[in-house]
């Protein structure tokens, strides 16, 4: 067990020697590459989110018990605008310039669609099922509306 703990703490030091000059690597943020494949994931990981709701829904599930993906869709959300920096805005993507040259117009997009999860995970937090399903409507209209304007097709 001890010899663990020494082992431990000689990488530790190691790693402390060796990060700094690593540092602009670790810390300095993603490529553009990067963070296009990884606003890539995210939507297709809401797609398939916002699909199991849909469906468990339609098979008689509860409010209550779709709080984790009503969540994890808000949490999203929110950090949608974030995923679009403007160096993103070519390589292997869809999105439209407009993104950048109308971003007052995406910004807002990215708000009334975080605004409708917002509302979808407080109704599933009430169990008012009625409600859920309803506002699974509303969500769905905010994805559309942002891919009218904002995503090529
Ligand atoms: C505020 C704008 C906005 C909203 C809201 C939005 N999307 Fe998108 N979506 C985009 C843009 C822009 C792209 C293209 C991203 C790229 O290719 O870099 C995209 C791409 C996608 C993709 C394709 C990802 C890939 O693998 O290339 C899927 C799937 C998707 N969105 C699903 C959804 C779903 C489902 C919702 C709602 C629950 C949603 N989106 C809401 C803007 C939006």
């Amino acid at each position: 067990m001890m010899k663990h703990y020494i082992l431990l703490a000689g990488a530790a030091v190691v790693a402390a020697a060796v990060l700094p000059a690593f540092a602009a690597d670790i810390g300095g943020g993603l490529s553009a590459e990067q963070t296009i494949a990884a606003r890539q994931a995210g939507y297709d990981m809401s797609a398939v989110t916002f699909g199991g709701m849909m469906k468990a829904t339609k098979d008689g599930a509860a409010a209550k018990d779709q709080g984790f993906q009503a969540h994890a869709l808000a949490k999203w959300a929110h950090v949608v605008p974030t995923m679009f920096p403007a160096s993103t805005a070519s390589g292997q993507t869809k999105a439209r310039p407009e993104i950048w040259s109308n971003n007052a117009g995406f910004t807002k997009a990215a708000a009334n669609y975080a605004a409708a999860v917002d509302k979808l995970a407080s109704l599933s937090e009430a169990n008012d099922t009625p409600g859920f399903t309803a506002q699974l409507g509303e969500v769905k209209k905010a994805c559309d509306a942002c891919h009218q304007d904002f995503r090529q097709r």
